[in-house]
């Protein structure tokens, strides 16, 4: 499987070194996969997940790892107030949550409660999925953006044959359930939504790039292959159509 995650982290860990962290957070622990990569880094780890069975999973890993696994609890990132039972929040150095604002309807009130969650000056990197990708894909999520954001407020007959050109040349069943383009961010747009909020010094790293479409006629090996070569690729322009995901990374404001 393609190590995706392992190319954001190297942004995280590289901020570590930076700035000698003591203490991480990960929001969204799951089950607890990253948990080595921060042991290995020599990191006071806390996390929390709104899942009941990623928190038991997770404390499992913290107990095998020979971590205190009281460490990992049930919290929320959406709701401030079940913040307060996570260890170290407002103190933490770094905090990462991969997977969770996606799920998070309003992305500003998360933002703000997990940069809120590191002491003043501490660092964030937040996983969002990335919209301009669908430009890349070929497929369902070309069209929906299309359809949903470029083409709003477009003269009717213009707009429906544009769709209708658009819907003959992409795989409309890929995927066959769609995720709903409210969980994807725009990198373009998405630094200025947060101006209001805890988060500072904003930079925005895309990661998990894709060498093809992914329903290019290739080996998905061979595909993977040459995809992780691409991942050197730092402030290259053309990560934000070719890679599906983006870190936004950020400090909390002093
Ligand atoms: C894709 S998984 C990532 C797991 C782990 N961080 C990793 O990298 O292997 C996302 C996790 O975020 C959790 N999650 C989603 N929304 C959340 C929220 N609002 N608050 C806390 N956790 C959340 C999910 O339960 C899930 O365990």
């Amino acid at each position: 499987m393609y190590p995706a995650n392992s190319f954001a982290f190297r942004h995280v860990l590289d901020q570590v070194a930076v700035t000698k962290a003591n203490s991480i957070i990960e929001a969204g622990i799951g089950s607890g996969q990253a948990i080595p990569v921060w042991q290995s880094a020599n990191l006071e780890i806390t996390g929390f997940d709104n899942n009941p069975e990623r928190v038991t999973d997770s404390r499992a890993v913290m107990a095998h790892a020979g971590l205190d696994q009281a460490m990992v609890v049930c919290a929320d990132a959406a709701i401030a107030e079940t913040l307060t039972a996570v260890p170290n929040n407002g103190t933490a150095d770094i905090l990462v949550g991969m997977g969770v604002l996606p799920h998070c309807p309003d992305l500003q009130g998360a933002v703000d409660n997990l940069t809120r969650m590191v002491r003043p000056g501490g660092w964030v990197f937040l996983e969002l999925r990335n919209v301009l990708f669908s430009l890349f894909t070929f497929n369902r999520y070309t069209y929906d953006l299309f359809d949903q954001v470029m083409l709003e407020g477009v003269q009717p007959e213009v707009r429906a044959a544009g769709l209708d050109f658009i819907a003959s040349r992409v795989l409309m069943d890929v995927p066959s359930n769609p995720a709903p383009l409210e969980q994807f961010h725009n990198p373009l747009t998405v630094a200025s939504e947060l101006s209001d909020t805890a988060l500072t010094n904003i930079r925005l790293l895309p990661f998990h790039y894709h060498a093809a479409p992914p329903a290019a006629d290739v080996s998905p090996q061979r595909l993977d292959d040459a995809s992780a070569v691409l991942e050197s690729r730092d402030d290259d322009w053309r990560g934000l159509l070719m890679c599906s995901a983006f870190l936004l990374a950020g400090q909390r404001r002093s």
